[in-house]
């Protein structure tokens, strides 16, 4: 993008710089990506307009320096139970603690993001809101909430904060825009609003055929797009929905998919809309609520009026199963107005272009689930799933800054990856090799089987013999009576852990972030307590460092 860095060369230069009072902060916390376009959508829209503006990722931000900011907006999401994304955990804390300063002299504005279909909806957002509000900060444009589909409400409050902001400060008339040390190497010109069309090289089966699980090999062909990516990166992935759930659809609303309807600016069939451009395999409580309007069903009425069972509804049904269970009449422009957009799916990459050059390649575990006897998909998982050999995919670049190789190549790893939680760690380790690294990997993995489920068991045992992996540790939770996970690996070999953390390790974890990252975090914690002879208090403490020191590092979903 066209920003200047505020270097000092710039400063001396004919660039007038701009003093720090006509400076516009803006501040980002961003887990997938989408607080970080925000932001730096609206830093080119104020840098268009002439400020002078300073665009920080919140890790990088230094929570001392708020005492001098005069003009603040921010941009943050949410994720899981309210927790705050990893760049903003220190500055999240710093405000709600004892040392948080007076702010009278700052005006502010927060745009929070985030999914209803969780309890805690843009609870980050909110907290920045009140926390600064209490330090006698002024808003100067009410707090904004969005949902998944945040593109024109995040519009708005740009349009909104950059209104408010034109009373209050001086345009610099030249636009000095510094990003921090945020920018990741790996860049590429398309985004997801602009993705790149590559195509699709392979689509196959990982697990057996006696699995529970379909769990896929994808790779992706990047061609000439330019697209470089680094170890711990994720790809943006547009699907289509399928044609026979759009049919079912259809048939259950008694419409036509030849309608025209109008979709913003655009007129298309109802058939084309469904297929690419609504979300029919994820529900959102808006939806259930209005349907039950809609429909007057009694069941879903009742509902409606408890959050926490609207929730599960959302999370345990599909927009086919609500208007089968609950039938209304809707026109086509009703049912299009109702729907959300479809939004794209991230995948964490388990590839290195070190070794697989323009490729990329992904470990997508087919979601399914059986509804009144009926199949469901999950929308993104079954595109890919059943994706031919040279079809088009629609696919962005999503840099993860905080899942990261260490610096030093001699450092230990440990990857624990149940699951598809493997994939960014066959990434790190094609990447090592690439390098030459031998030893100081430690992987721990877990599945259902071993014989139906090791994922890219022949590789591992290559990197073992090679001794470019030093261990490994497999946690096949039902090939016995009691449940074996990664946890339990983690407790088992606790003495040995703690070695390689007091040795310097790096440990990494990715995969299912309700239960598996919970539970693996207590072990680590008991580890530390056991072998570390600390309190509890203290090991927390102990991880909280090592999270500090970026040793610590989560890829959860
Ligand atoms: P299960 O399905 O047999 O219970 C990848 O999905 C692996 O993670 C599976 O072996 C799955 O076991 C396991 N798993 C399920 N819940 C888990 C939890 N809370 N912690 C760790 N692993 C878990």
């Amino acid at each position: 993008s066209g920003y200047l860095a505020a270097t000092s060369e710039q400063g001396t230069s004919a660039v007038p710089q701009a003093s720090a009072e006509q400076t516009i902060t803006i501040l980002y916390g961003s887990q997938t990506g989408n607080g970080r376009g925000v932001a730096s959508e609206l830093a080119e829209k104020a840098q268009a307009q002439g400020y002078a503006v300073n665009l920080v990722s919140m890790g990088d931000y230094k929570a001392r320096q708020l005492k001098q900011e005069t003009l603040l907006l921010l941009v943050v999401s949410t994720h899981g139970e309210g927790d705050a994304p990893d760049d903003a955990i220190e500055l999240h804390k710093f405000l709600s603690s004892k040392r948080a300063p007076k702010l009278d002299n700052l005006n502010y504005s927060v745009l929070a993001l985030g999914d209803s279909s969780y309890e805690f909806f843009c609870q980050t957002g909110k907290d920045f809101d009140a926390r600064l509000a209490a330090l006698g900060a002024t808003s100067i444009s009410p707090l904004i909430e969005c949902d998944v589909d945040y593109e024109e409400l995040a519009a708005a409050w740009q349009e909104s904060v950059l209104e408010a902001v034109k009373p209050l400060i001086t345009s610099a008339g030249a636009s000095v825009v510094s990003i921090g040390s945020t920018a990741s190497s790996a860049t590429s010109s398309f985004t997801k609003q602009k993705p790149y069309t590559a195509e699709l090289l392979v689509s196959q089966k990982l697990t057996g055929r006696d699995s529970d699980r379909d769990v896929r090999h994808v790779e992706i062909e990047l061609g000439e797009s330019g697209i470089s990516y680094q170890a711990g990166d994720a790809l943006g992935v547009w699907f289509t929905n399928s044609e026979q759930l759009v049919n079912e659809l259809l048939e259950s609303l008694s419409l036509n998919g030849d309608e025209q309807v109008a979709l913003g600016s655009d007129n298309l069939s109802l058939r084309d809309a469904l297929i690419n451009k609504k979300e029919l395999t994820q529900l959102y409580p808006g939806l259930v609520t209005g349907w039950a309007e809609l429909s007057q069903s009694k069941v879903l009425l009742e509902i409606s009026n408890d959050k926490a069972r609207v929730r599960e509804y959302v999370n345990n049904n599909q927009v086919a199963d609500l208007v089968r269970q609950h039938p209304a009449k809707v026109t086509a422009e009703q049912l299009v107005g109702l729907l959300r957009g479809i939004t794209p799916r991230l995948y964490s990459i388990a590839s290195s272009q070190a070794e697989v050059e323009s490729e990329v390649h992904l470990t997508v575990a087919l979601v399914e689930d059986e509804r009144d006897g009926v199949a469901r998909f999950g929308g993104a998982s079954q595109f890919l799933a059943s994706a031919e050999e040279g079809q088009q995919v629609q696919v962005y670049l999503e840099p993860n800054n905080h899942f990261r190789l260490p610096e030093n190549p001699e450092t230990p790893v440990i990857m624990v990856g149940p699951g598809t939680g493997v994939a960014p760690f066959r990434a790190f380790m094609q990447q090592r090799s690439a390098e030459g690294i031998e030893g100081n990997a430690w992987l721990i993995f877990g599945n259902p089987h071993f014989e139906q489920d090791f994922l890219y068991q022949t590789e591992w045992q290559q990197y073992l013999q090679s001794g470019e992996l030093s261990r490994i540790d497999l946690a096949f939770s039902r090939d016995q009576e009691h449940k074996v996970y990664v946890q339990h690996k983690i407790a088992e070999q606790g003495e040995a852990l703690w070695q390689w953390l007091e040795s310097g390790a790096h440990f990494y974890v990715c995969g299912d972030a309700e239960r598996m990252a919970k539970d693996v975090h207590q072990a680590l914690l008991d580890v530390v307590v056991k072998f570390g002879g600390k309190t509890t208090e203290q090991a927390e403490e102990y991880l909280e460092t090592l999270r500090a020191a970026k040793r610590y590092q989560k890829d959860v979903y």
